[in-house]
């Protein structure tokens, strides 16, 4: 009878994983489905504290159980509670990190009970005794939960500025050695002296903790977000590698959707950055390659008055939003929506032009958007926003750099060369706010700065935007 209602948790569970990811994909939805899919995770995990039985026998271990549970629900509460909206991306992906290393850790529990099981039995092979389904699942939860747990740490220190890219001559090559050794190490500890297997186990682990350093150590500039969403998807494999070893529907439902989604959004993320996965991985696009593209002389800027601003936009008929990284940066997303609603009350259309990889996460100017309530229905993704900037009066930059870098198209030599940007510079007018003529985050000059249609005007986006609503009112 409880079996039954477990199962009836796991089935409850994984739908309402199926819907909260559903619900993800739209704005508007997007908070309840979170609290969907949360409120299946918690059935699922109480079904399993309280009714999940082996050989007649429950869990137990409550007090380690709740202990647990209570630590990490106070640290991810008080972390979550206190995150500011731009350190949001390195939280993900810490929390990916912190899945990975669960799926690791998992591995790990259970083949110690392999090895104890085992380790007495002289001259044989742990593959004498252990399936090798079961092995191979146990071995890729670890591998792949490592990878994806030290991958996402340096990911983590990347995003927040503490780590710096790094790369060496013949980097590919150690990484492909050491990604060989995880390999061989991982056969040795099944067809090996089982005396020896749990050193061999944690060799393995120790050796794919060291590859998920060396392989993301030299991507960076504006290839992370194709490495955030491969470690996302990794990391739902390796939950994933658990499900199968416990047989746990709502587990494998869980780490297939994360895989799932992961990989999609990694492809996603390439086709944003017209590059294949192969050249993001071995080419160190926009890391150390960035120095190289060296400061070049791009003449003279022209700066732009607010008060010429405020006329410029209230006598356009359309005008376009490109909010990038720096709109974040500064909160200004409700000036944002508060400028956007002035324009619009003189006449004037305005919509936002949303690059795929505009921020520091996938979603980033949506979520930010959202929050100061601007309407789905005007922001425009890349490809609809290019078809329309020639029929666009002005384009207003607000703290965006590398997506509106037309070096992108016009420079070989460039770091971010073949990546599709929002074409601005064919509007009649382009204004572009930030703080200074300092680069973005691939850390290369923006030609745009420097052509005859485009003004600087510079400041702190938030401040900037009430100025010139102030502006506008008093024209
Ligand atoms: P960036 O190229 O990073 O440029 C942001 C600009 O905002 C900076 O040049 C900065 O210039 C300005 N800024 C900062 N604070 C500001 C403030 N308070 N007010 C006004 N401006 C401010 O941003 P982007 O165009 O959004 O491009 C995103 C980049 O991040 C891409 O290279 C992308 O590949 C990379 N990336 C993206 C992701 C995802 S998944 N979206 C993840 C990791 C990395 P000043 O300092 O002069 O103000």
């Amino acid at each position: 009878m409880e079996l039954s209602i477990l199962t009836l948790c796991y089935l409850v569970g994984s739908v309402t994983f199926i819907i909260g990811l559903k619900m993800l994909s739209n704005p508007a939805t997007a908070r309840n489905g979170n609290l969907l899919a949360a409120a299946g995770m918690a059935i699922a995990i109480v079904g399993t504290i309280f009714l999940y039985e082996e050989d007649g026998k429950k869990l137990g271990n409550y007090a380690w159980i709740f202990g647990g549970i209570l630590v990490g629900g106070v640290i991810g509460t008080l972390a979550a509670k206190k995150v500011k909206m731009t350190a949001m991306p390195e939280m993900v992906s810490m929390f990916n990190g912190m899945g990975g290393a669960c799926a690791a850790l998992i591995s790990a529990v259970e083949f110690d009970h392999l090895y104890k099981s085992y380790k007495t039995i002289d001259s044989a092979w742990l593959a004498d005794f252990v399936p090798a389904g079961m092995y191979l699942t146990i071995i890729a939860g670890a591998i792949i939960g490592s990878v994806s747990f030290a991958g996402s740490m340096i990911a983590w220190g990347k995003l927040s500025g503490k780590i710096k890219d790094f790369s060496f001559r013949g980097q590919h090559i150690v990484n492909l050695l050491v990604l060989l050794l995880v390999l061989a190490a991982a056969v040795f500890t099944y067809q090996y002296n089982v005396g020896l297997a749990l050193i061999l186990f944690y060799t393995t682990v120790g050796l794919a903790l060291v590859y998920g350093v060396l392989f993301v150590m030299p991507i960076g500039g504006a290839d992370m977000p194709v490495v955030i969403s491969l470690l996302n998807s990794f990391t739902g494999v390796a939950a994933a590698c658990g499900g199968f070893l416990y047989n746990n529907k709502v587990m494998l439902t869980g780490g297939i959707l994360v895989g799932a989604a992961g990989t999609l959004l990694t492809i996603l993320m390439c086709k944003a950055m017209n590059r294949s996965l192969k050249n993001v991985l071995i080419g160190s696009f926009g890391g150390s390659s960035a120095a190289a593209a060296g400061k070049k002389d791009q003449g003279a800027y022209k700066e732009i008055t607010l008060s010429d601003t405020a006329v410029v936009m209230s006598y356009a008929n359309k005008v376009f939003i490109v909010p990038g990284y720096g709109l974040a940066v500064a909160q200004a997303q409700h000036a944002c929506h508060e400028l956007e609603k002035l324009l619009e009350s003189k006449g004037v259309e305005v919509k936002y032009a949303i690059h795929p990889v505009a921020g520091r996460m996938p979603g980033h100017m949506n979520v930010l958007l959202a929050e100061a309530d601007v309407s789905y229905d005007k922001l425009l993704e890349m490809e609809q926003a290019n078809d329309e900037f020639s029929t666009t009066d002005v384009v207003l930059v607000l703290g965006a750099n590398d997506v509106v870098n037309p070096a992108a198209k016009t420079d070989p030599a460039s770091p971010i060369y073949g990546m599709p940007i929002l074409d601005v510079e064919l509007s009649k007018n382009v204004i572009v706010n930030k703080r200074s003529m300092k680069p973005g985050y691939a850390g290369i000059e923006n030609d745009l700065f420097f052509q005859p249609k485009t003004s600087m005007l510079f400041g702190d986006a938030k401040k900037v935007l009430q100025d010139l609503i102030g502006e506008i009112k008093n024209l």
